[in-house]
């Protein structure tokens, strides 16, 4: 069972999320994508996670746009398959840090793997511009730059938020005692 943080409703079981989950459900049945459940990505949200809401909420905004709101979920699911533990992955010497390197990476898994339409490319390889010097081709590629940095924010002030509560109980405990 799935969810996008922040969302009501389970993927594979809502009336609502029914045309979303129809748009990517190959994707979510597949070992390669589910894969991505055993790495982190930020703090304690694994790429699988992080890569469900940059997926639905991608899906969200583009429909709402009138863009390709199939390639927004696609694209979404995908743009982070490296398949690596960034954290501790060796670089070879000369290599470019990880921000530059894995859409590249990412794109050339979703490949080995799936049908990978022109547009979903362009928004999965670009999804890190301006990092990607190359200008995004497509309107929905605009968009993934900006739900990738929304759902990152969206991760890490999940993380604080529990951090702070903890922080508070400590210290009421702390107190009581
Ligand atoms: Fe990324
Ligand atoms: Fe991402």
């Amino acid at each position: 069972m799935s969810r996008a943080m922040g969302s009501r409703y389970t993927v594979e079981y809502s009336k609502e999320m029914q045309e979303y989950f129809e748009f990517v459900k190959d994707l979510l049945d597949s070992d390669v994508v589910n894969e991505m459940k055993n790495y982190r990505h930020h703090y304690s949200v694994t790429c699988f996670q992080h890569s469900l809401n940059v997926s639905y909420y991608n899906y969200l905004v583009c429909k709402k746009l009138g863009l390709d709101a199939r390639s927004a979920a696609r694209a979404g699911l995908l743009h982070d398959l490296f398949l690596y533990d960034w954290r501790t992955k060796e670089k070879k010497p000369g290599e470019k840090p990880h921000g530059f390197t894995h859409p590249q990476i990412a794109l050339e898994n979703a490949k080995a793997h799936f049908d990978v339409a022109k547009r979903e490319e362009d928004m999965i390889v670009k999804h890190m511009w301006p990092l990607t010097v190359k200008l995004p081709k497509y309107a929905e590629s605009y968009v993934i730059v900006a739900i990738d940095k929304y759902s990152a924010a969206l991760e890490i002030s999940v993380h604080l938020g529990r951090l702070m509560k903890n922080k508070a109980k400590q210290i009421k405990n702390r107190k009581a005692s």
